[in-house]
This record gives C-alpha cells, sequence and structure tokens, in this order.
C-alpha cells in the first residue's frame, strides 16, 4: 500500500500545477487551422495532452434557429481527436467556443434578443457539448454593444450567462455529471469593456474569463507599435496610452472582476508593418501590413514560426518599458512575444494574482519545433515552466520496486484507463507503458463501463 501511495503522490504531483492562483493555462486551437500547407497544417491531434490544462476549440457558430452548430465539415472528426485526448490525460478539460460572424453581424445578437430564443440556445448546447464529450462552453461575442449590436445587449449578455449557469446547474444535478464550465473571452480596450459588460453581473457565473490582451495594435494604424504590450510607451498619446496589458487588466479589477477568474492572454504571433522610410524604430512610419506569411498567408500577422524563421538574419530589439520586442529587415517591421516577453508577462501576472493564462493559439506556436530548433510549442512550453507547473509526465515516475504489479500493469497494455481492483477511489492510466495512479475527485469512485469518476 506504501508503495500505491508513494506512486500515487508522484502522479499527482506531476499533473496539478503547484502555484497557488495561477492555476489554468487556457490553449486556444483553431479549427481552420488545417487548411494552412506542409508543415502549418494543424489539426487536433498535434496537441500534446499534457501541455495545457484546459483546450478551447474554436469556433462553433449559432443558426437561424438559435441552435449551437459546428462550422467546418470535419468538425465532429476533430472533437473526436481533442477529446480523446482525455484518454491519455483525464485532468484535461475540453471547451468549446460559439462566437464568429456572419457578414459583420454576430450571431449572438439575434440569439439573446428574446428568452425563449436563448432558451433554445441553451438546450442545444448542453446536448451538443454532451453529445461531443466536452466539459464546456466559451462565448466568444466580439462584443456585445458593438458592430451592429445595441446598447442594451449588455444586459442580454448577462442575462444569457446568469442562464446559462443556472441550465448547467440543473443538467448537472439532473444527470448526475459534473458540471459543464461556463467561460467566456472578453474585450481588452476600455471603451468596449464599459459598453459591454456589466461586470459584477456576469463575474460570478463565469469559471474564467478570457480578456484578450493582444491586437492592441497592428497595420491598420499609420505608425509601427506591438500587437501586445506589457505598459504604455513615452510615445503614446491619447486613447493609446490605454492600449497595454496592465491597462486593460486594471480596469477589469477596478470593475469588480475577482482576480482569480480573469486570465491574461498571450499571442503566439506577432504583428506586421512596411516600413514607409528608413526609420526602422518603434513608432515608425508605416505604408501598411507586411507581406502575408507563407502558411498563415494573412497580410499583417505572422505565427510565432513564421516570425522565428524571419528574426534569423533581422535586427532583433527589445521595448524596456513594455517589455515585448520588435525585429526589423528592410521594409519589414515585426513585434511580436518571444520566451523573454512571456517570462516577463508571467512575473507581472503573478503580481496581480490572475487565475492564468489562456493563448491565441495552439497553431500558431512553433507546435512541432521545425521551424525554430527549440523544441515543440517553445512558447507555450516555456509559459507552463515560467507559470510553475511541473514538467509534464515524459519521463516515467521511478518504481521503489519493479516487481510490484501496480508499478507493471501497463507493460505492454493500450494506452487507456483501467480499474485498480485494489482501490475503486482510484484508477490506473497507461500511457507509453507506464503505469499512473489517479485518484477520483473526493465521494467519487471509478467505473470502467464509462471510463469515468461517477457517485458511487
Ligand atoms: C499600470 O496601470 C495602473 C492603473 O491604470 C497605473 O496606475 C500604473 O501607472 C500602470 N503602470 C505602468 C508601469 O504603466
Amino acid at each position: 500500500m506504501s508503495i500505491i501511495i508513494s506512486i500515487m503522490c508522484i502522479s499527482l504531483i506531476i499533473i496539478s500545477p503547484s502555484s497557488a492562483t495561477s492555476t489554468k493555462l487556457v490553449c486556444h486551437m483553431t479549427n481552420w487551422a488545417q487548411y494552412r500547407p506542409a508543415s502549418g497544417k494543424f489539426t487536433a491531434d498535434h496537441i500534446d495532452p499534457f501541455l495545457c490544462t484546459h483546450v478551447v476549440y474554436a469556433l462553433a457558430t449559432i443558426n437561424s434557429f438559435n441552435q449551437l452548430i459546428p462550422t467546418e465539415w470535419n468538425d465532429e472528426d476533430q472533437y473526436k481527436m481533442l477529446n480523446n485526448l482525455k484518454d491519455i490525460n483525464p485532468l484535461l478539460k475540453t471547451l468549446l467556443s460559439v462566437g464568429g460572424s456572419t457578414n459583420g453581424i454576430s450571431p449572438f445578437i439575434g440569439m439573446v434578443s428574446k428568452p425563449e430564443n436563448r432558451a433554445v440556445f441553451m438546450k442545444s448546447a448542453i446536448s451538443f457539448l454532451r453529445k461531443n464529450n466536452f466539459d464546456g462552453l466559451n462565448l466568444d461575442w466580439e462584443f456585445p454593444g458593438q458592430s451592429g449590436s445595441m446598447g442594451s445587449d449588455k444586459d442580454r449578455f448577462s442575462d444569457l450567462v446568469a442562464e446559462l449557469d443556472e441550465a448547467f446547474v440543473q443538467e448537472a444535478k439532473d444527470t448526475r455529471k459534473t458540471q459543464l464550465l461556463l467561460t467566456a473571452n472578453v474585450a481588452a480596450f476600455l471603451p468596449i469593456i464599459n459598453r459591454a459588460y456589466d461586470v459584477p453581473k456576469i463575474a460570478p457565473h463565469l469559471d474564467f474569463i478570457n480578456v484578450m490582451t493582444y491586437d492592441y495594435h497592428g497595420h491598420w494604424e499609420a505608425r509601427t507599435s506591438h500587437n501586445s504590450p506589457l505598459f504604455k510607451s513615452s510615445i503614446d498619446s491619447g486613447s493609446q496610452l490605454q492600449h497595454n496589458i496592465n491597462s486593460s487588466i486594471s480596469h477589469w479589477l477596478s470593475l469588480g472582476a475577482p482576480a482569480d477568474k480573469l486570465l491574461l492572454g498571450f499571442s503566439t504571433y506577432g504583428r506586421t508593418y512596411s516600413l514607409r522610410g528608413s526609420d526602422s524604430t518603434l513608432g515608425a512610419l508605416s505604408t501598411g501590413a507586411g507581406e502575408a506569411g507563407p502558411y498563415t498567408r494573412t497580410a499583417g500577422l505572422w505565427s510565432y514560426y513564421e516570425v522565428c524563421s524571419f528574426i534569423n538574419g533581422a535586427s532583433v530589439h527589445w521595448i524596456p518599458e513594455q517589455k515585448v520586442p520588435y525585429a526589423t529587415n528592410g521594409v519589414v517591421w515585426v513585434g511580436y512575444d518571444n520566451v523573454q516577453s512571456f517570462a516577463a508577462k508571467v512575473e507581472w501576472m503573478n503580481t496581480k494574482s490572475l487565475g492564468g493564462a489562456h493563448v491565441w493559439t495552439l497553431d500558431l506556436d512553433d507546435f512541432s519545433g521545425v521551424f525554430c530548433s527549440e523544441g515543440a510549442y517553445p512558447l507555450v512550453t516555456n509559459l507552463r515552466n515560467s507559470m510553475g507547473f511541473p514538467p509534464k509526465p515524459t519521463a516515467p515516475p521511478r518504481p521503489t520496486t519493479t516487481k510490484d504489479p501496480i508499478v507493471s500493469f501497463c507493460a505492454g497494455r493500450p494506452d487507456g484507463l483501467y480499474e485498480n481492483v485494489a482501490d475503486k477511489t482510484t484508477y490506473l492510466q497507461c500511457f507509453n507503458g507506464i503505469t499512473y495512479v489517479q485518484r477520483c475527485q473526493p465521494g467519487l469512485i471509478y467505473y470502467d463501463a464509462c471510463k469515468c469518476c461517477n457517485y458511487p
């Protein structure tokens, strides 16, 4: 028994984070990354099941009958790929994000407009999430009170969030399943925050709030500036003084958002400009977007793996007052994030006791490691490490004896979950022939029929 306990402790330490407050590392993936060519192509089976605590699948939408529906022909195959990762890491949580727009109009506008529309949406969302084995929903309305949405949608959004929470609580009671998580991606610009959210009304109902602390600056402006700076720059003026992480998060906190529910947004991409003249500093005049990258094929934006191919040979600079880098070569200027800027943001995030980080996106990091020679997922891996998560379980826990039946249980067995006949409050997880003893949440026991923990 003592051996079992010691192995159990090892595996629990390996998988659960040690830091008291920043316990979440939420990673987004997009279902359009599958269309990037060659080594840029990304599907859910590229995800490392131990890298993030939560993965958010973007994007689902809402049809004209107010039902949650997929957006891609193969979404249900990718849902399976994603949710099968939970057989390898049972602590991984997955969420489906709903949002987008049709002709610039958010599908939320019509859905929230009437209580009966919201009721249809909630019912369809719950059954769709359960059918596809997701653990929760991510609301990505950009934004209430913006782009064709009326000022009154601020209250409609509060209604939606409160009603969804109530519906999720009730469904969990009725089905005795773990309650679905409810989360939202929210604005970082102060005027939009003020128009879109009644923070004291929505915050209690959300499990966590992803503040989209990126896209502060880009080629739509006349001068070069950084995509996701931590602080204001001395060349900022007017409303630009608020276009930084510190201003956004301070504002969310001042409106009453609990720090431990706010997640800081980390971008695994940079924003590019074409320089107008010979000035290539921060604030240099620009003629517009830099050329599209060969993989992301979007003018003005480069994935980290496209940036790292560029910086080899470019002139790289650090902006000390904003704690982020930029690189320039010829007429090209790119403001991006790297391991150092992520570490600076984590340090700042810890001083604010935020709930953790969310990353846009896994598919824009060097997910395979083939481009940057820094290993797979260099940015997210470093983020995970600087947040104080323990190393991922790639090396086997060192058993004290190899004769123990539990330790050798997985030798020669397929990956997956198995019953521990000696203790039903735990179960055995096999991964690459290694045995991990996992414990159900208090009060639950393991059932092999559903490969899950449930009430006795
Ligand atoms: C961070 O934001 C707060 C609140 O707006 C402000 O008082 C403080 O000066 C900012 N810090 C820096 C370094 O810009």
